[in-house]
């Protein structure tokens, strides 16, 4: 697959096989997002990845602060509005979702579930959580994203599926010291990681994209 062919068929995986992954593919994987492009070549990431009884146990860990009612304290907080624009893009993809599966993904039950699904790591094998120091600035947030994005497409060439999580940074303290990582590291996303079951109804919604000439404006 050329790289325009894995950035257009990437797609966010909610379903897993149950297979573990062969630790030199996680490894390999890993090994090609470290070529993401950084401010001043800081490449400000550090990742942590999980698998076995240690995944399950911290999905339980998740699941029950939830359930105690812990109120979430992601390291990058969760925005509490959007400029109008992009709420409609979310109430957009929120709708369609709701559509499909015959929820109402905004009601605070299905949220509910929704989050122990992230939990549980859509069931994957595999989990990652990507960290950096957070004395860090903006740049290097960006750069995270980078990173991320780079190793989301170097699953996706080596046949596996991921899923960015921002619900997996809810509770950031509580796995930092679940993880033995030091409390000043910030911890900006959490992913899942594994082969896709393509035949799941989970993973056959696909989202769309607004139309070029909306985000772009050529001046000459
Ligand atoms: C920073 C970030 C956080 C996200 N958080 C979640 C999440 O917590 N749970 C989830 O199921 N998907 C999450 N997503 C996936 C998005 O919903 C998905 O990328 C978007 O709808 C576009 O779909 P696609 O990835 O299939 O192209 C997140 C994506 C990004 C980039």
């Amino acid at each position: 697959m050329d790289a325009i062919e894995c950035i257009r068929t990437r797609q966010s995986i909610r379903k897993f096989m149950q297979d573990t992954v062969p630790a030199e593919k996680l490894l390999s994987v890993i090994e090609t997002a470290r070529w993401s492009p950084s401010y001043k070549n800081s490449q400000p990431w550090e990742v942590v990845l999980v698998s076995g009884s240690r995944k399950e146990e911290l999905t339980k860990m998740l699941s029950d602060l939830l359930e105690s009612g812990e109120p979430p304290c992601p390291d990058i907080p969760e925005p509490l509005s959007w400029p109008p624009e992009i709420d409609a893009r979310i109430a957009d993809l929120m709708k369609k979702r709701s559509e499909l599966t015959g929820m109402d993904l905004t009601s605070p039950e299905i949220r509910r579930k929704s989050k122990l699904a992230n939990f549980a790591f859509y069931r994957a094998p595999h989990g990652i959580f990507i960290f950096q120091d957070g004395a860090l600035k903006e740049w290097s947030i960006l750069d995270l994203g980078m990173f991320c994005q780079s190793l989301m497409l170097a699953a996706h060439a080596s046949g596996l599926g991921t899923v960015p999580q921002a619900f997996l940074t809810d509770y950031s303290r509580q796995t930092k010291e679940f993880l033995g990582i030091p409390a000043g590291k910030r911890l900006c996303l959490g992913m899942s990681i594994g082969y896709p079951d393509m035949a799941s109804p989970a993973n056959q919604f696909r989202t769309d994209r607004v139309k070029t000439e909306t985000i772009l404006r050529v001046i000459e």
